[in-house]
């Protein structure tokens, strides 16, 4: 699909006032995205799992402005409120703000209303989750449930395109959580139908030992980030190992396409673990350089090792761009890691706080 063919046709109906809600995961990269050009367009393909217990809740009321027609095109802006957890929160209005002057071309008719955005997150603020890809495709699915209603033609295909192409204009990775519970962002040869402009699902039938597949968020910093997604991924322009690594990273999304569709569990659990320390590698070596483990991050990771060795067990750990280590276990292994989770790693998390997830199916409207 070309981006033009995601710009809204004029509206067919007129629509005073509607609202909808939408709960929308997060998703945690198996082969990360780390590096991008503009407008958001990744320097490699991704894969993630959707996630299921961590999400955002978003209500947008639109209410129609009157005189809407009369607006001259130069006094036109995107008029809206936030209210986060029942606050309102005016810190959180630029990157909306932003995000709604990225896709306006693609969807006039939000110059049309006054939004009311009520947003809440099922995992505590600042816990080092990032709340941007969960936060941004419940608004994107809000958008489209309006665009349905005023073009009424909408295939549920196109709708959830098109809501991964729009969020993928707030937060790449957000492109990956509108559909589970595997999702591909980024052309690739070996994935059919993948796309630079949105997500799609892995098209391929993946063996039963993926299904429900485990992580548990262990939230070992909840601080700010000391490097926004943003910084780091521009650091990868001019980053002495840029070519390399999205060579590897192609290689890799292709090799992990092969192990999911076999269920080659041992392959599985070393490609995840490299391609979390290759995204940390990545960091450590670009000027600035910086880390974003922490030493209970490492400790977390070494008491894993131990534990895959002495249990024969597949239990892996994946990083995004912080401390928080996710782990990834097959279902069946869920009452034992679950354990060695509460009695061994807890201690080495902020309060003994962690998150118990599995995969996801993606967005699901309220
Ligand atoms: O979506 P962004 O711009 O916040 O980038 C996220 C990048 C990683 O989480 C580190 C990797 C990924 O693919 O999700």
């Amino acid at each position: 699909m070309k981006t033009s063919e995601f710009i809204a046709k004029k509206a067919v109906k007129n629509i005073e006032y509607v609202s909808f809600t939408w709960q929308t995961p997060s998703n945690i990269a198996l082969v990360k995205y780390w590096g991008k050009t503009n407008p958001q367009i990744p320097k490699n393909a991704s894969i993630s799992f959707t996630l299921n217990n961590c999400h955002t809740i978003t209500t947008i009321d639109f209410k129609r402005k009157h005189n809407a027609e009369i607006v001259s095109e130069s006094d036109k802006s995107v008029a809206f409120n936030l209210f986060f957890e029942g606050k309102k929160k005016e810190e959180f209005k630029p990157k909306i703000a932003e995000f709604f002057k990225r896709i306006q071309a693609y969807c006039p008719y939000i110059f049309d209303y006054e939004m009311t955005i009520k947003s809440e997150n099922s995992f505590p603020h600042s816990s080092g989750i990032a709340s941007s890809a969960s936060g941004l495709s419940a608004i994107a699915m809000c958008l489209m449930s309006l665009e349905k209603q005023l073009h009424s033609d909408l295939s549920e295909e196109f709708i959830n395109k098109k809501a991964s192409f729009l969020a993928r204009l707030g937060s790449g990775s957000a492109s990956r959580s509108i559909e589970g519970p595997l999702v591909v962002w980024g052309k690739h040869a070996a994935v059919e139908e993948s796309s630079d402009l949105f997500g799609v699902k892995f098209p391929y039938k993946v063996a039963p030992v993926f299904n429900n597949y485990q992580d548990a968020i262990l939230l070992v910093d909840k601080g700010e980030k000391q490097v926004s997604s943003t910084v780091g991924h521009n650091l990868m322009n001019n980053h002495p190992y840029a070519d390399a690594r999205f060579k590897d990273a192609n290689e890799n999304l292709e090799k992990m396409a092969t192990i999911l569709q076999k269920g080659d569990l041992k392959a599985f659990v070393s490609l995840v673990e490299s391609e979390a320390l290759t995204l940390h590698a990545m960091m450590m070596a670009s000027s600035p350089y910086f880390i974003l483990m922490k030493p209970n991050t490492l400790k977390i990771i070494n008491k894993i090792w131990e534990y895959r060795a002495e249990n024969d067990s597949n239990i892996c750990f994946t990083l995004d761009a912080g401390a928080n280590v996710h782990v990834l276990y097959p279902e069946n292994e869920k009452k034992s890691v679950n354990t060695f989770i509460e009695k061994e790693l807890a201690v080495f998390c902020q309060n003994k706080q962690y998150i118990l997830d599995n995969a996801g199916l993606g967005a699901i409207e309220k």
